[in-house]
C-alpha cells in the first residue's frame, strides 16, 4: 500500500493545469454502448475509476483502446450484460450501466452497489425510473436483472434529484420509444454535458441544466465524438490549496460558471478569485475570515467540495458552520483532521468548526475520495510532517495530485507504507 508524506508550510505558487472530469467521463463512457460503433472520448483522466469503467465495458464485450488521454470504445458486438460485484463494489458509478445495456440489448444484469463510507446511496430512484419505462425489475441475490423488450418513454418525477439517476434515465431514453420527460432532474454540468454528446449522437433531448428535461426517443445512435469537461471538484480542490497554504496559484482551465457557489463562498473568506488566461486566479489573504456553507444540488455549494472547504475552515478567524444535505455520513474526516489539532465538533448534519492558529502534521488515514482531499490540504498548511495512508481513495479522482502539487511548490511525496 502506498502513502503520501507532506512536509506542508509551503505557500503555493504558479500554474496547475486541471484534468477531465471523472463525474463526466464515467457517463460518456458508458454512454458508448448505446452506439454500434467506434467512439472516441478525450481529456479522460488517468484515474482508477476510469480503469475499472474500462474493464466493465470489455465485460460487455465493447473493445477499449487508450492512447493519452483518448479513449477509444468499439461497441458494435455486445457479447454481455453483466456487471459482476467484484467490480461494482470498488465503483458505485458501474450502476451507470443499467440504462445503457437495458436500451440497446433489452437486458442488464448489475450488481446492487451496497453502501459506501458517506452514506447507503440506494438506487431506487433509478429502478423506478426503468419501470415506468416498461423494464421489468427483479432483485436477486444482490443483482438487478432488469429486461424490457423495448424501453417506451414516460413522465417521470424524480423524489431527488439524483445525479446518477437522471444520466441512467437520459441514456435510456434516448432509444426508448416515444417521449420521456425528467421532472426535478439533475442540472450539474456533467448532465448537460452527457445530454449534449447524446445528441452528438444523435439523440433528441431538450432541457439539459434545468430541472425539467424533455427526450424524443429515437431507433439508433451514431458513436459519440467528444472532449471532457475540465473537473470542477478537481479545480476547486486546487483553489482551496492555494487559499489554506497562503498561496497564489493559476488553475488553468477552470470554468468559474460551473463552480460559482464555491468562488462566491471562497470569496467571502476573503480570497481573491479572478478570471485570467483561461482559468481562475486565487489569491490567499493574509487571514481567512470563517464562512458557513451548506451543501446542496447543484448550483448550489457541492457536496464534493465540503470536506476540502472544512479543511480551510480550520484555518479561519472565527467559527464556521457546515451542514451536509446531500449525504448521511459525510464527516468521515472530521476525526483525522482532529488528530492534526483541528477544533471540530459534529451536531447532527453540521460541522462547527473553530478556526485555529495552526494545524500540526500527524499520520492520518483516508476513509473515501473526497476526505483523502481534505487530509492532503490539511497537511499542506501543517507545520512539520503528515503522512497519509489508504490513499487508493485519492486515486480513484485526482490524476497524480502529489506531482501537480509539488510542481506548484509542494514538499510532498509518494512512497511505499
Ligand atoms: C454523483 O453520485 C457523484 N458521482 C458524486 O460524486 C456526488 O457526490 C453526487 O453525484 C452528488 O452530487 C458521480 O457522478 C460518479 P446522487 P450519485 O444520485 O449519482 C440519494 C465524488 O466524490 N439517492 O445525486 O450517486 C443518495 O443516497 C462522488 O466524485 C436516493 O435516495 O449521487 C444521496 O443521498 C461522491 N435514491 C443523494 O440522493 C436514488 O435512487 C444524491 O445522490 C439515488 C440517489
Amino acid at each position: 500500500m502506498e502513502k503520501i508524506v507532506i512536509k506542508g508550510g509551503v505557500p503555493l505558487t504558479g500554474t496547475v493545469l486541471v484534468s477531465g472530469a471523472k463525474n463526466s467521463a464515467l457517463p460518456l463512457l458508458f454512454a458508448t454502448l448505446l452506439a454500434a460503433g467506434e467512439s472516441e472520448i478525450g481529456n479522460v483522466p488517468q484515474l482508477r475509476d476510469i480503469n475499472t469503467t474500462v474493464k466493465l465495458l470489455g465485460e460487455f464485450g465493447a473493445l477499449v483502446t487508450r492512447e493519452g488521454d483518448i479513449c477509444r470504445v468499439d461497441a458494435r458486438q455486445i457479447a454481455g450484460i453483466e456487471a459482476p460485484y467484484d467490480l461494482v463494489k470498488t465503483m458505485r458509478a458501474s450502476v451507470l450501466a443499467l440504462g445503457p445495456l437495458l436500451a440497446r440489448c433489452g437486458r442488464a444484469r448489475v450488481s446492487l452497489p451496497g453502501g459506501c463510507a458517506i452514506g447507503a446511496r440506494p438506487i431506487d430512484l433509478h429502478l423506478k425510473g426503468l419501470e415506468a419505462m416498461g423494464a421489468t425489475i427483479n432483485l436477486d441475490h444482490g443483482y438487478v436483472d432488469a429486461r424490457a423488450d423495448r424501453l417506451r418513454g414516460a413522465r417521470i418525477y424524480l423524489d431527488l434529484p439524483t445525479v446518477g439517476g437522471t444520466e441512467n434515465l437520459l441514456m435510456a431514453a434516448a432509444l426508448a420509444e416515444g417521449e420521456t420527460v425528467l421532472e426535478n432532474a439533475a442540472r450539474e454540468p456533467e448532465i448537460v454535458q452527457l445530454a449534449a454528446a447524446l445528441n452528438s449522437m444523435g439523440a433528441k433531448i431538450e432541457g439539459a441544466g434545468t430541472a425539467v428535461i424533455q427526450i424524443q426517443g429515437v431507433d439508433e445512435l451514431q458513436p459519440l465524438k467528444c472532449r471532457v469537461i475540465p473537473d470542477r471538484i478537481e479545480a476547486g480542490t486546487f483553489m482551496i490549496a492555494a487559499a489554506i497554504t497562503g498561496g497564489n496559484v493559476l488553475v488553468r482551465d477552470a470554468i468559474r460558471e460551473d463552480m460559482e457557489a464555491l468562488i462566491g463562498k471562497l470569496s467571502e473568506t476573503g480570497t481573491e478569485i479572478r478570471e485570467e488566461e483561461g482559468g481562475l486566479r486565487v489569491i490567499a489573504p493574509e487571514t481567512l475570515k470563517a464562512v458557513d456553507i451548506r451543501t446542496s444540488v447543484f448550483p448550489g455549494f457541492p457536496t464534493d467540495m465540503q470536506a476540502q472547504f472544512m479543511a480551510l475552515m480550520t484555518r479561519a478567524t472565527g467559527t464556521s458552520r457546515i451542514s451536509e444535505t446531500v449525504f448521511e455520513n459525510r464527516f468521515m474526516h472530521v476525526c483525522e483532521l482532529q488528530r492534526m489539532g483541528a477544533d471540530i465538533h459534529i451536531d447532527g448534519h453540521s460541522a462547527i468548526i473553530r478556526g485555529c492558529e495552526q494545524l500540526t502534521g500527524a499520520p492520518v488515514m483516508a476513509t473515501d475520495l473526497r476526505a483523502s482531499a481534505s487530509l492532503v490540504l490539511a497537511g499542506l498548511a501543517a507545520e512539520n510532517t503528515s503522512e497519509i495512508s489508504r490513499i487508493y481513495h485519492l486515486d480513484r479522482g485526482y490524476e497524480r495530485i502529489e506531482e501537480k502539487l509539488a510542481a506548484l511548490g509542494a514538499r510532498i511525496w509518494r512512497e511505499q507504507e
